[in-house]
């Protein structure tokens, strides 16, 4: 560990996952039977404990939609909003917070540091009756989030852990929200965070916790430590959702059988694979029936993605296409789609545009079997992980600290 002026940099070279199911000869034994039955999260009904994880750039309203046309009666999360932008009413961040008619829960995500700010969104959210359900980012494992205590980091500090908690449930509760906590592991396995965060949030009044079980030093790198997730779902009443290397209908049962979990939650997994949901929804009502789309259904939901994307973007068609570049190239993942085509699309500025290059494609293709069910998107390791000055000296924050914290959020600079 070093420390500069200004931060504590933890280094994480020899930081591995403990257990990759994936790659393990040895099979994890089953802890209870690949079924995922009702939850209540207070007067949230979730029929099918399928949750779309929360994604910043990712998840707003037009990829929950589809996403949601695909999957069971579940949980579709927004991206995390920065509360200090909520209570500024950015623009871009009220944006963010939208949702489509036809999405049945109304799922927000939160993200914050400072108590008062983010009892403040709350307050706004219950105000304006801007959703149904919220959820609150502990674990984002961004250096810029992190070394101004946030997302993963909050949660080693338990007096602030406890008193975001507590403040948003506090104001959520009284209007029938119910609250949910998103944390990771710890910060490395030297300074492990879940089994407290776990109990405070229940004790908080959270309504279910959701594990990714991974520390903030192998960010998306190695793999998921889903005994960590079995481990909690002992360990609290509340229901816990897995989070963390679904890429296929049998991952998620595989969740559910080896840790018990309540339910499970989807990120990367369904990048350019909204159907995912389909497989997921099949598998557990006991169906073999798996989505294995050509390139011409990818192109439609491509395209139609790109319409609502326009929508989103009220009508400007470029800004959508512009937003299209990464779900585009997730969605052509594993097709046989040349460089230049690739890079056309990325040049594209207009929903004609794209429509033109999908006209051009080979649209009985099908994905390469290797692709289908593989690991997609982010799966690096941090190499270092950016801390407050000081912050692991103590497990609860000082009123210096706390000074300096709530000076200037992070995520401010993203809108
Ligand atoms: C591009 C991207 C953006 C993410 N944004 C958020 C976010 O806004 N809030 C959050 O709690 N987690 C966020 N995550 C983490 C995911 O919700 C999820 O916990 C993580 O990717 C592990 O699940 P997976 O293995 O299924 O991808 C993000 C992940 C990715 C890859």
């Amino acid at each position: 560990m070093s420390k500069h002026a200004e931060e504590t940099v933890l280094r994480t070279a020899h930081e591995t996952t403990h257990f990759d199911p994936r790659t393990s000869e040895q099979e994890l034994p089953a802890k209870a039977p690949a079924k995922l039955n009702a939850v209540d999260l207070g007067s949230v009904h979730v029929e099918t404990p399928v949750i779309l994880s929360p994604m910043a750039g990712v998840t707003n309203w037009p990829f929950r939609v589809i996403c949601e046309e695909y999957g069971p009666h579940g949980l579709y999360v927004a991206e995390m909003i920065t509360a200090r932008a909520l209570v500024a009413k950015n623009p871009k961040a009220l944006r963010l917070c939208r949702f489509a008619p036809s999405e049945r829960i109304r799922s927000l995500q939160l993200y914050g540091v400072n108590p008062s700010i983010m009892e403040q969104a709350a307050q706004m959210v219950v105000d304006n009756n801007m959703a149904d359900h919220v959820d609150l980012n502990f674990g984002c494992p961004v250096p810029k989030v992190t070394r101004r205590g946030g997302g993963s980091a909050l949660p080693w500090k338990t007096d602030l852990f406890a008193d975001v908690v507590s403040r948003v449930v506090g104001v959520c509760d009284k209007a029938g929200i119910p609250v949910t906590a998103k944390i990771r592991v710890g910060i490395d396995h030297e300074h492990e965070t879940f089994h407290e965060a776990g109990h405070i949030a229940q004790e908080e009044g959270c309504k279910a916790v959701t594990l990714h079980a991974r520390t903030t030093a192998e960010y998306y790198g190695g793999h998921s430590d889903w005994t960590r997730i079995a481990e909690l779902v002992d360990e609290l009443d509340v229901p816990v959702f897995g989070n963390g290397d679904i890429w296929g209908a049998s991952d998620a049962m595989a969740m559910v059988e080896q840790t018990g979990c309540a339910g499970v939650a989807i990120g990367r997994g369904c990048q350019g694979r909204p159907w995912i949901f389909a497989d997921i929804k099949n598998a557990f009502a006991g169906s073999d029936e798996r989505v294995n789309p050509t390139l011409g259904e990818v192109a439609r939901v491509m395209m139609r993605h790109a319409t609502l994307m326009t929508e989103f973007h009220d009508g400007d068609e470029q800004m959508a296409v512009h937003d299209m570049r990464k779900h585009i190239a997730w969605y052509l993942k594993g097709f046989p789609v040349g460089g230049g085509v690739r890079r056309a699309f990325m040049e594209s500025e207009s929903l004609a545009d794209m429509q033109r290059i999908i006209d051009t494609l080979d649209l009985d293709a099908t994905l390469a079997p290797r692709i289908v069910d593989a690991p997609r998107g982010r799966v690096r390791f941090a190499k270092k992980v950016h801390l407050p000055y000081g912050w692991l000296d103590s497990r609860s924050t000082t009123h210096d600290e706390r000074e300096a914290l709530f000076g200037d959020d992070p995520m401010d600079a993203s809108y």
